[in-house]
């Protein structure tokens, strides 16, 4: 289906969902990949905090910064033209204070050109999403697997093994949507705790690792282009292998550089240096 060129807006996640039509997100961390996944008719660009992982090569996302965020948010900002861009609260900013939070979503947007944040968690963070949204920013949840707590959660396993933790689930996703939350995105759980969510909420859900029964999907870009190998969750579609074409790239230059034969030389500047 064809995508019109008009900016997303937040609003319009609920639209979508209401005209049954699917959301597709996408994680995003610079101009020129935001401009690509943007002609491309992605719905929505996240910067995430995964970017600690698969552009600065740490471990997990813990030690990304709020300056980092807005950094690659601002390319990002940059490159997207249609897509909505909403920008990750990284690590610890939703947990200082509601005025902590409130002054680091707004430098996402004001400095970063985010129109949205998404932030991890449930009721510890109900407060912070309800004043995000007095303030005019929209908010997007994230529930099950949440990877900064990765500590807590023993590693990036699959969340939510009985009944009980799927009800609590249920009650944080109709607590945030409550609290005026946009869209709420679901990682690692059941398909058929997702599927239930999804019926549950007026607003989307957007799954990873959650099954086909929500609203959206969204990827780590550089899972989906096979551009990052250190991990790969179980749940991940490979969409292209960029990774062996850009090595594969990479040797051909290395490769005629040594040989001498890139840059080659041009007839032009052969009779050039012979007229002189
Ligand atoms: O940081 C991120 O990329 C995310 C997605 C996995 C949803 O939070």
């Amino acid at each position: 289906m064809a995508t019109s060129r008009r900016r997303v807006t937040a609003p319009d996640l609920v639209r979508m969902k209401l005209r049954g039509e699917r959301i597709a997100m996408l994680t995003s961390y610079d101009f020129t990949m935001a401009r690509l996944l943007d002609r491309a008719g992605v719905d929505v660009l996240l910067v995430g905090d995964s970017l600690g992982m698969v552009v600065l090569g740490y471990d997990n996302t813990l030690a990304v910064t709020l300056d980092a965020v807005v950094h690659h948010t601002a390319a990002v900002s940059r490159g997207a033209s249609r897509a909505l861009v909403v920008a990750d609260m990284p690590f610890l900013s939703c947990h200082t204070g509601v005025p902590d939070a409130v002054r680091a979503a707004g430098r996402l947007v004001r400095e970063g050109g985010a129109q949205a944040v998404k932030v991890e968690g449930g009721h510890p963070v109900l407060e912070v999403v309800q004043r995000l949204v007095e303030a005019g920013i929209p908010v997007m949840g994230h529930l099950g697997l949440t990877p900064q707590s990765v500590h807590q959660l023993g590693g990036f396993r699959k969340q939510v093994r009985t009944r009980r933790d799927a009800e609590k689930l249920l009650e944080s996703a109709r607590a945030l949507e409550a609290a005026g939350a946009c869209a709420i995105v679901l990682e690692m759980i059941p398909h058929s705790v997702a599927a239930e969510a999804t019926t549950a909420l007026q607003i989307p859900t957007i799954g990873i690792g959650a099954g086909p029964h929500c609203d959206g999907q969204v990827l780590v870009t550089y899972d989906a282009l096979g551009l990052y190998d250190e991990f790969v969750p179980s749940f991940v579609k490979r969409y292209a292998d960029l990774g062996s074409e850009i090595t594969a790239a990479a040797e051909e230059y290395a490769k005629e550089v040594r040989e001498g034969s890139f840059p080659a030389i041009r007839k032009s500047a052969l009779s050039g240096a012979r007229r002189d």
